[in-house]
């Protein structure tokens, strides 16, 4: 069993302090950046100029979570930027297979998100394409929000056709992850989990971190 990963979201971070607050969760296993558009989702973050300044700083690895429209334009130009991984919302790419091989020919992994309303059947016969699926557990858009468990049946069909088919892409989940929901989401097949209030809330974020990562192993 592979060792159980913790992707703090910087989301719930001080946005004029993100040097100090990547130090804070240098324990982490990779860093998780959404990048909001306000026309994908109703939210605004960060674009591609801050994120590159976050590659540079960032003591653990970049998997930025694209929540943008056009996403086919955009999404290369994370990858060329050297992030670990590059997540695009499958709603929002008119050509997801091409765009995930795009990804990981610019050095990338190459992730797919799904909004918790997306069924994951359609996807199935794709997933030799993908290094990581991203099953929302929250409606994409902002931090905050309760784990949704009507999301739960969708990560155990992902996982059971991910076993099935003997292919190596990771289940990541996002939204609502606490120390009480990420035993649930990791039962159902997660292996990766994005947390940002529960981390960044936290008094002490590393230590956060480590309970997260023993609840979420298996
Ligand atoms: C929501 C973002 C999440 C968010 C999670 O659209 O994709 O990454 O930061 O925040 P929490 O862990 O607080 O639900
Ligand atoms: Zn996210």
């Amino acid at each position: 069993v592979a060792r159980c990963c913790i992707s703090p979201s910087i989301l719930s971070a001080d946005f004029v302090n993100l040097q100090a607050e990547l130090g804070r969760i240098a324990n982490a296993d990779a860093v998780h950046v959404d990048v909001m558009d306000n026309h994908f989702v109703p939210n605004l973050t960060i674009g591609l100029p801050v994120v590159q300044r976050i590659q540079e700083v960032s003591p653990v690895p970049l998997d930025a979570h694209l929540m943008i429209a056009e996403v086919d334009r955009w999404a290369p130009a994370y990858a060329d930027a050297g992030l670990a991984s590059v997540t695009f919302h499958v709603e929002a790419s008119n050509a997801p297979i091409k765009l995930a091989r795009e990804l990981r020919a610019r050095g990338a992994k190459a992730g797919m998100a799904l909004r918790p309303a997306t069924p994951v059947e359609p996807y199935l016969d794709m997933l030799a394409e993908l290094d990581m699926l991203l099953i929302m557990t929250v409606e994409p858009g902002f931090g905050g929000q309760s784990f949704l468990d009507v999301t739960l049946p969708k990560i155990r069909r992902a996982q059971q056709a991910i076993e099935g088919s003997g292919v190596d892409v990771a289940i990541q989940v996002d939204g609502g992850i606490t120390e009480e929901t990420i035993t649930r989401a990791a039962e159902a097949g997660a292996t990766m989990f994005v947390a940002g209030s529960a981390v960044y809330g936290a008094a002490d974020p590393g230590k956060a971190i480590e309970l997260l990562r023993a609840k979420g192993q298996l």
